[in-house]
């Protein structure tokens, strides 16, 4: 799959490991995140990638700031946009199966990188149940639309 990844000034370390990550496991990863450290605003980089998400430009898209609150917020805002910030794997692969998620969030000064890696994993192998998590979700893009 080709994924999204961005990131603020907290998650350069990290964000780098997961791209590393994201091919080891056989993926493309996109960076749309800063390499930089110098102070920075998550939401631009939440915006980026989840426009790309939208778009289709690429298939899902990975966050990381650090908590994964403020740059999931700002990607939340974008339309068609699910970002989900989980701290442990169960979390997101719940996302995935039952809230159909598209956008990933964590945070680079909540968890390690070993919990991380554990997250993406378990996030990417999950798909959407449907059916009755379908129609939840059908409810949440329906707010969204008449907003
Ligand atoms: C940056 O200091 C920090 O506020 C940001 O990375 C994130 O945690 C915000 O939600």
């Amino acid at each position: 799959m080709k994924i999204g990844i961005g990131n603020d000034h907290a998650a350069v370390g990290m964000k780098n490991e997961i791209m590393d990550f994201l091919k080891e496991l056989g993926h493309e990863a996109v960076n749309f995140g800063t390499d930089s450290n110098a102070s920075c605003s998550y939401a631009v980089y939440g915006e980026k990638v989840a426009r790309a998400v939208a778009a289709k430009d690429v298939d899902l898209g990975i966050l990381i700031c650090g908590t994964g609150v403020g740059i999931s917020l700002a990607a939340n805002k974008v339309k068609g946009i699910r970002a989900a910030v989980c701290s442990e794997p169960c979390t997101a692969r719940l996302s995935r199966q039952h809230n159909n998620s598209n956008i990933l969030a964590f945070g680079a000064r909540i968890i390690g990188i070993e919990t991380a890696k554990e997250i993406v994993k378990a996030w990417l192998d999950a798909q959407f149940e449907g059916g009755r998590h379908q129609t939840r979700v059908d409810m949440i893009m329906e707010i969204e639309a008449g907003e």
